[in-house]
């Protein structure tokens, strides 16, 4: 179980004092928005390359932004260790994904909400992650949906068949009240980023949400 939080809803002029608050954090998970893909801007390439010097906890890069093909490449170089593109965004997925592993990098591919596993089920040997968007995106703070559960469960049993170690992530409103849902469902990777952030102690949040994680498994 790991827990991977987004650091959207944390304080973007000391992104590195906010890494530091959550020591125990498997990755940190940094949306790059570009107010085409989604309807709101973040931050990119450079922003990710200084906290990578920064920051000991190796980052998570989610791409929301059109071109991923173009631009994830750059990402890697800047020091992202794991790099999602969305599958509705990418020309050429499997060149891409295949281009982010031989830089050294693990690659993740994403579906927004009505977006269907099943087209998508011969490329997922060429991944080391698949991320179900559990809203849609474009903003932190927004309500788990749902509705997404049974294709986490479906994916999960897709992941299953291909078998290798291909890891699961969940994004959006996971919280303590829904990450027992989402792991029960087959989900072993979690972003949260209200949920840390949001909290009096981030770093004690994330150890709470992994606690409740490993709980709903058991
Ligand atoms: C949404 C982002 C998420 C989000 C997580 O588009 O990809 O990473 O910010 O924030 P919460 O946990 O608040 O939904
Ligand atoms: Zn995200």
């Amino acid at each position: 179980m790991r827990i991977t939080p987004s650091l959207l809803n944390a304080d973007f002029a000391n992104l590195a004092g906010e890494a530091a608050r959550i020591p125990t954090a498997d990755y940190l998970h940094m949306d790059v928005m570009d107010n085409h893909f989604v309807p709101n801007l973040t931050l990119g390439v450079p922003v990710i390359e200084a906290l990578a010097k920064a920051a000991p906890q190796p980052i998570d890069a989610h791409l929301m932004i059109e071109e991923p093909d173009r631009w994830a490449p750059q990402f890697v170089e800047a020091g992202a260790s794991s790099v999602t593109f969305h599958v509705e965004a990418a020309q050429a997925p499997v060149r891409l994904a295949r281009e982010i592993r031989a830089q050294g990098a693990r690659a993740s591919m994403a579906l927004k909400p009505a977006t269907p596993i099943e087209p998508y089920e011969d490329l997922l040997p060429e991944l080391d992650m698949v991320l179900i968007m559990t809203v849609e995106p474009g903003f932190g703070g927004q309500r788990f949906l749902d509705l997404c559960l049974p294709k986490i469960r479906r994916t999960r049993a897709l992941l299953d068949k291909v078998g290798g170690d291909i890891w699961l992530q969940v994004d959006g409103g996971v919280s303590l009240e829904t990450i027992e849902r989402c792991a029960e469902a087959g989900a072993d990777t979690f972003v949260a980023g209200s949920a840390v952030f949001g909290a009096d102690d981030p770093g004690a949040m994330v150890e709470r949400l992994r606690e409740t994680a490993v709980g709903a498994c058991h």
